[in-house]
């Protein structure tokens, strides 16, 4: 089954050292792009103007950000070509440098649950304990009935209600509460919109049946139940290569690791790294990042303290990362078959498969969270950063495209990064 994937090879050495344009050439290679999809990610009218007016209210124009690409994820045995938009320097690289370091063999592990969302109901003077759920049982055939009659697709497609459970609450003042909780299975779909209107029908059928008022009907951003769990490994040795890693690093990795488990305030951080890679992935592919980022943190305190999403430790001579991260994306509906550079991307992928798309997202933010903690543990991402930021500066002041790398690299010669130093190299380089 992998043998047609591993041959779409996501190694592309030497593809940092590429200009833009050889760049999304070789994508284009890896992914079979049209001239079309090629120019919905390399111009800079990639989205058209008539179809960002109808994308929201009040529009003016587009807003660009760029889009890059991570390279040697593997993920399951299968190669990905990742697309990130993000304004970040480091990530992309970032990912990219832990991805290989992860690729050995079948790559990272990821492994997801059932797409299934939950729709809220609210009744806030709830009927007396037993009714609701009197009524569930009674009715549950009819719910599931009524609820999907109006999503034939999601139905054809092996989704639909999956349930119902109540909830009581008390508000802050102790005043009672309760909610029903509907459980859809919303497949390649985010979800929203199904959910949203099927809680909308379930208000309507539980408030007729109980005499109870209902209050909200909207969809929980915390989708507890629908969630991927990936596992990254890298060989232990103390030659490093490909996919190996010095035991004293990996001990570093663990200590790093155990502090943003213990602490909040690390944890954080360490989150907000997965979040980088993440986030980049997802505006890539339109999907709702706020609704992500609402729920990985929701998520990281489930139980009660903030805990890092990651966990890095040292077994059996490797280094093995494990994440578990709730993520409700959608392949299709959204922006997702109109806005062609995320067509472009979702080609890219290779994937229309929502919970593979997933997979593949998960990996990204546990890479990410290999690359920062190995950085910080060691060097720190300072270093780096400096010529990241060297390279800003020198745009700048004013370095065409050609004259930024000699620029940066007298700059880093001389230790300075300021605007001033950026001119009297630019000048230097210009005279001679
Ligand atoms: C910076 O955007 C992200 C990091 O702070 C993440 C981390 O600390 O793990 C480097």
């Amino acid at each position: 089954m992998t043998t047609m994937f591993h041959a779409r090879s996501s190694r592309l050495p030497g593809f940092f050292r590429l200009s833009a344009s050889e760049r999304i050439k070789a994508v284009a290679r890896f992914a079979g792009l049209d001239e079309a999809e090629l120019d919905a990610l390399a111009s800079p009218d990639g989205l058209p103007q008539a179809i960002a007016s109808n994308m929201s209210e009040n529009v003016v124009g587009r807003f660009s950000l760029p889009i890059a690409f991570a390279t040697n994820f593997r993920v399951n045995g299968l190669d990905y070509v990742v697309p990130m938009v993000i304004e970040e320097p480091s990530v992309v690289a970032a990912a990219s440098f832990a991805a290989r370091l992860l690729r050995d063999e079948e790559g990272i592990a990821a492994v997801s649950t059932d797409p299934i969302m939950i729709g809220q109901v609210h009744f806030p003077e709830p009927p007396p304990e037993g009714v609701l759920e009197d009524v569930l049982e009674r009715h549950i055939g009819e719910i599931k009935e009524q609820l999907e009659k109006n999503h034939p697709r999601l139905i054809a497609a092996g989704g639909g209600f999956r349930g119902a459970r109540v909830r009581r609450l008390v508000d802050p003042d102790g005043r009672p509460l309760a909610v029903v909780h509907i459980l859809v299975d919303v497949r390649d779909a985010m979800g929203a919109n199904a959910v949203n209107s099927m809680a909308e029908e379930a208000g309507t059928l539980l408030s007729q049946w109980t005499g109870a008022r209902v209050g909200l009907r909207i969809l929980s951003n915390l989708p507890i139940h629908r969630r991927v769990v990936v596992e990254g490994r890298v060989k232990l040795d103390v030659e490093k290569g490909v996919s190996r890693m010095d035991p004293e690093e990996a001990a570093r990795i663990e200590e790093a690791s155990r502090f943003a488990e213990a602490d909040p305030y690390r944890a954080v951080t360490a989150n907000k790294g997965i979040m980088n890679g993440i986030d980049a992935v997802l505006l890539a592919t339109g999907q709702d990042f706020r609704a992500v980022e609402a729920a990985a943190h929701a998520f990281a305190a489930y139980d009660g303290r903030y805990k890092a999403l990651a966990k890095w430790r040292v077994e059996d001579g490797h280094l093995v990362g494990r994440m578990d991260i709730p993520l409700a994306l959608g392949t299709v509906g959204g922006i997702t078959s109109v806005h062609p550079a995320v067509r472009a991307s979702f080609k890219i992928l290779g994937t229309r498969v929502a919970s593979r798309f997933a997979e593949v997202v998960a990996a990204v933010g546990l890479a990410q969270n290999l690359a920062a903690t190995r950085a910080l543990a060691s060097e720190g991402i300072q270093r780096g950063h400096m010529r990241l930021h060297a390279r800003n500066v020198a745009m700048e002041i004013g370095a065409l495209p050609e004259e930024v790398p000699l620029v940066v690299a007298a700059m880093l010669a001389r230790e300075r990064t300021d605007a001033r130093a950026a001119r009297e190299e630019l000048a230097r380089i210009r005279v001679s």
